[in-house]
């Protein structure tokens, strides 16, 4: 079926230098690249870690999804992704199953990748992100 490797662990941050800062001083890591993303309005950093990535989202305005998010709940876990070879025939199972979406069709994310989100409801609480894999 599909392989669903982990791309992601996204947090959210109210400023990005601050949080990048913090890992290179404790874990001596550093991003591997910056991006405005928009859309989203955010910014994100990408940390390495092993064959996945810590994204740092620090959002570009309050009124934003993520923006949003801190302000309710504070800093912290945001959501996370997994890797899928198809996303399509991925959003396909998924809405087959009676899954809840956030997205019913790909998007463009970070990098250029296509991305969809996956209602919380249907992850017992956890945002799920799919990202369609380049290779
Ligand atoms: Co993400």
């Amino acid at each position: 079926m599909f392989a669903y490797n982990l791309d992601h662990v996204a947090l959210a941050v109210r400023d990005l230098e601050t949080a990048l800062d913090d890992y290179d001083r404790l874990f001596g890591a550093k991003a591997m690249y910056r991006e405005v993303v928009s859309e989203q309005g955010v910014e994100e950093a990408m940390i390495a870690v092993g064959g996945s990535f810590v994204q740092l989202l620090q959002p570009l305005h309050p009124d934003t999804p993520v923006g949003r998010f801190i302000e309710s709940r504070g800093e912290g876990m945001h959501h996370i992704a997994f890797a899928v070879a198809d996303i399509d025939a991925a959003l396909a199972h998924l809405k087959a199953e009676g899954s809840r979406l956030v997205d019913e069709e790909p998007r463009v994310g970070g990098r250029g990748a296509r991305i969809a989100f996956v209602h919380p409801k249907a992850f017992a609480g956890t945002l799920v992100e799919l990202v369609e894999s380049s290779s």
